[in-house]
């Protein structure tokens, strides 16, 4: 029986626990999960959130329900398991290129075969991902100005992915290389992943760390006080679009104002081909509550009309480099970004 930890995810080989993301960093608690259904919930609460970490939950998730069919397991009577945690959240890829790899793997399978496959692939999921975040960070680490103060967004770190982390991942390279002073993290309203999450984990790290509220990036920028951005991706069209955390958007617009490098860093599970741009992906829009309330905290009207996206997309134009374990593609656009995917193809192991 496999078993498979990292920060925010322990897979047990008959059951998945989860670190609860939503009650960082006041309580450590963790829950267990032994069915499909369990596990689409904890996505769509944000219980496990970020789109490596969703993707590698969702995994786990279709174990859960092959195991629960024993000996009766097929492709058929997985149906309703994938259905349930397709739609768990919408944004992000990797949650759907995790499985259709678990799809791939059922296909020509049933009973104990079949799960020992599934087994087998959720925690190759699992495991490459942190792998991946490796790669991609020492490829990352060179694009981050010489001594500079990076600016980020959300969480991308260990907490959201398989390990080490996107964004995050590259940040702490590069804090470990001694080529960056310090990183601002923006607070991410309104679930606040920059200031309940990605501050505890750099503070953990002893990487120092100044969190503000997001609207002072600009005026940041324009002091001088950040000298470059750095974020990850939910999903990254054929031409280099790129959705990610509502916020994200803003902050490209204003590092191309202030002449700053604008980053992107996500693995190439990230990367959805089959879209041309960022005009039809569908952007999650989420309850109201979490912008009218902080838990008990009450911040608004109750009944106030509320719009919250949780993501916005990038254009292409405006980042400067998007990072994968593969490499770089600075400016990116559609011929670029297909020859790093045949590139990376090539170089599939
Ligand atoms: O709503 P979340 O917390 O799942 O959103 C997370 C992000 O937007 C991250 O930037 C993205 O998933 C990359 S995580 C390595």
């Amino acid at each position: 029986m496999s078993e498979i930890r990292s920060p925010a995810l322990h897979w047990q080989g008959d059951a998945l626990a989860l670190l609860d993301q939503r009650l960082l960093p006041a309580e450590t608690h963790w829950h267990r999960y032994d069915d499909a259904d369990g596990v689409a919930q904890a996505i769509r609460d944000m219980v496990v959130r970020g789109a490596p970490a969703i993707g590698i939950a969702a995994a786990y998730g279709i174990v859960l329900a092959a195991r629960q069919l024993g000996d009766n397991a097929d492709p058929d009577r997985l149906r309703p398991a994938f259905a349930t945690l397709a739609a768990s959240r919408p944004t992000a890829v990797n949650l759907f290129w995790a499985l259709d790899r678990m799809r791939e793997a059922a296909a020509t399978l049933q009973g104990q075969a079949l799960i020992q496959a599934l087994d087998d692939t959720a925690c190759r999921i699992h495991q490459d991902d942190l792998a991946m975040n490796q790669r991609l960070a020492a490829f990352g680490v060179g694009l981050l100005p010489e001594g500079g103060v990076i600016y980020t967004h959300c969480n991308t770190g260990a907490l959201a992915t398989g390990g080490h982390g996107t964004a995050l991942g590259v940040i702490r390279s590069a804090w470990a290389a001694g080529r960056i002073r310090g990183v601002i993290a923006g607070e991410t309203r309104p679930w606040l992943q920059g200031s309940r999450l990605t501050s505890w984990e750099l503070m953990q790290d002893r990487i120092p760390v100044t969190l503000v509220v997001d609207s002072a990036a600009g005026h940041l920028m324009q002091r001088g006080q950040v000298q470059a951005v750095i974020v990850g991706a939910d999903r990254i069209t054929a031409n280099g679009d790129t959705a990610n955390k509502i916020g994200t958007y803003a902050l490209a617009v204003l590092a191309r104002h202030h002449g700053l490098p604008f980053i992107v860093a996500a693995p190439c599970s990230t990367i959805d081909p089959a879209r041309a741009d960022g005009h039809s992906i569908e952007i999650e829009e989420r309850d109201g509550a979490e912008v009218r309330r902080i838990r008990e905290q009450q911040l608004a009207p109750h009944d106030v009309e509320v719009a919250n996206p949780a993501f916005d997309v990038t254009p292409a134009a405006l980042i400067t480099a998007i990072v994968t374990e593969h490499g770089v593609i600075p400016a990116p656009d559609t011929d670029k970004m297909a020859a790093h995917l045949r590139y990376a193809e090539s170089t599939h192991d």
